[in-house]
């Protein structure tokens, strides 16, 4: 098998989820007549001068050529700009395309930054769609180059089309064979391929699980996808024994399950769906860990707000409710597939949030895991409710650091827009996720936890209410969050600082990131982003360099 499936409600022969589609990346020689490809990609970058063509492997006279027709193509370096022109002789590519790659930035990035290079890759083999093979030549002269290069291409070499009727639609894949022109070939260029191929399905994995419709994606088909994909994770090859022994393992809590252990947060927002929510654990636990974290992802496979319901207008989108979870998933098994040093679990709080007879009700206390009450003023703040008892679940096990990933807040794109990302919490942990995402390209911003924040919770009933102050909602909803992360053990109950007995946590808000609703660029399609994968794999390699 080589496609994930689920069984449709509907049909029998159920639907393709995650699609094993997988581009193969190579390196050639900058020699052009051994690149047999359907493309040739040279970068032509911006400049006040005007458009100037990259250092390619084209022979001198031909490099000249198109330099010298730069302008009258209309090429201006503009990043996603991309022309197809015809084949020259001298070189065996079918097409040669320019693709624009911004301005050049100081030299000591050799004047193209990494970032630069991997829209570059990206936008052209997304751009190139259906083409069978490139040849990316771009300033490749670095092990970090080739590897952003193929990042780049890995990640734009994305459709989602699972859902047309048509054969032909359903079947087409993106860019296949994708060779990158460098002359490095050692082990470390290998390396680094290999790298962009896990870093690839990972992102791809992830939008194609946020792409999928309600209909397709519930919490327990969502369980029962990211079980398979753990399953198929790579066996390391000295597991020995059973080559087909899963490296990451799973644990699916059902609802007798969550019953029985208090996850109050998950069932009173499950409460409203024929669809019943699920709670999944994932483990990646190697021999020797230098460190162990927890992430725990925003599960919500559908936001119609409940009995606080949405406006028409807001719920279409809404099946990106579930992007932290995905996130999550992706990332344990690339950690797992990168075989990094570090134990890293994954909890997955999934549910359907829907208006019903039996959903929960405004002024409904719940219990969250632990015993902390709830009172929910509007069913629409449902995210904190499944990530309360996610939280309180992964402090049990006394991780080093826990980040929660989510689609918290309508608040997060009032702040920082549709393509950064909030993270706020422990001021260490939020620096390094910042450093982390500088190193992979995304944008990611720290934002604080006013002090008032957490007193707008106050409940006349319980413990604390789910709706904060309106201004300030991103900040606000992490405040509430954070009365669910647990103490470290041994920390002495009374410390003057809560902060030091806390365990180091930081909450992720991709609410706007995690879905491109404008036009596609660089790398990035439409819908599903895939955001915030990466930033979270260079976090986690970081931890053992
Ligand atoms: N899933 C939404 C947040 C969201 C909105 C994500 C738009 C992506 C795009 C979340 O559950 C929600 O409804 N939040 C409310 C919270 C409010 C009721 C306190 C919001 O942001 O309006
Ligand atoms: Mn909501
Ligand atoms: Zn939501």
């Amino acid at each position: 098998m080589t496609t994930l499936q689920i069984p449709s409600p509907s049909e029998s022969d159920g639907i393709d989820v995650i699609n094993d589609f997988q581009p193969s990346l190579s390196t050639v020689s900058t020699s052009v007549e051994k690149t047999a490809t359907d493309a040739l990609v040279l970068g032509v970058a911006k400049s006040p001068q005007g458009p100037i063509l990259l250092p390619n492997p084209l022979a001198d006279e031909a490099a000249k050529g198109v330099a010298d027709s730069l302008k009258a193509l209309g090429a201006t370096g503009a990043p996603d700009q991309l022309l197809r022109l015809p084949g020259m002789d001298g070189f065996s590519s079918e097409t040669l395309v320019l693709i624009g790659v911004g301005s050049l930035t100081g030299e000591a990035s050799g004047g193209i930054t990494l970032e630069a290079l991997r829209r570059a890759a990206g936008s052209a083999v997304r751009q190139l769609g259906s083409v069978e093979s490139v040849a990316i030549a771009l300033p490749a002269s670095t092990v970090e180059q080739v590897g952003a290069i193929a990042e780049g291409a890995a990640i734009g070499a994305y459709s989602f089309n699972h859902f047309r009727s048509s054969e032909e639609a359903r079947t087409s894949t993106p860019v296949r064979d994708i060779q990158i022109l460098t002359e490095l070939k050692d082990k470390q260029t290998r390396a680094a391929l290999d790298r962009a191929a896990v870093v690839g399905s990972a992102v791809r994995a992830t939008r194609d699980l946020v792409n999928t419709p309600p209909s397709h994606l519930f919490p327990e088909s969502f369980a029962d996808i990211v079980t398979e994909l753990a399953d198929r994770t790579k066996a390391p090859a000295h597991a020995g024994g059973s080559a087909r022994a899963a490296k990451v393992k799973t644990k699916v809590w059902g609802e007798k399950e969550l019953a029985r252990d208090g996850f109050g947060g998950i069932l009173g927002v499950g409460s409203g769906s024929s669809r019943k929510p699920r709670l999944v654990r994932m483990e990646h636990s190697p021999a020797k860990p230098v460190a162990h974290i927890a992430l725990v992802g925003k599960g919500i496979t559908f936001d119609s707000g409940g009995l606080s319901l949405k406006p028409a207008a807001a719920m279409t989108t809404m099946k990106l409710d579930m992007g932290g979870a995905a996130t999550v998933a992706a990332v344990v098994r690339a950690v797992a597939d990168l075989n990094l040093p570090v134990k890293v679990t994954g909890w997955l709080c999934l549910a359907e949030n829907m208006p019903s007879d039996t959903a929960q009700r405004p002024e409904d206390v719940i219990t969250i895991h632990g015993g902390k009450t709830v009172e929910v003023l509007n069913t629409d703040a449902e995210g904190r409710l499944v990530l309360a008892d996610g939280l309180v679940a992964a402090s049990a096990e006394q991780p080093d650091a826990i980040i929660d990933v989510a689609t918290l807040t309508g608040a997060q794109m009032i702040a920082l827009g549709v393509r950064t990302s909030g993270v706020m919490g422990n001021e260490d942990l939020r620096e390094a996720l910042v450093m982390a995402a500088e190193d992979a390209g995304e944008s990611l911003w720290p934002m604080p936890i006013p002090e008032e924040a957490r007193s707008g919770f106050d409940s006349e009933v319980a413990d604390l209410t789910n709706l904060g102050d309106r201004f300030g909602g991103m900040m606000n909803a992490a405040a509430f969050l954070r009365e669910f992360v647990g103490n470290r053990a041994g920390a002495s109950a009374e410390a003057l600082d809560p902060e030091s007995s806390r365990i180091p946590w930081a909450h992720v808000d991709i609410a706007g990131p995690a879905f491109n609703e404008k036009g596609a660029y660089g790398y990035t399609h439409k819908s599903g982003t895939g955001v915030m994968v990466r930033t979270l794999i260079s976090y986690l390699e970081g931890l053992s360099r």
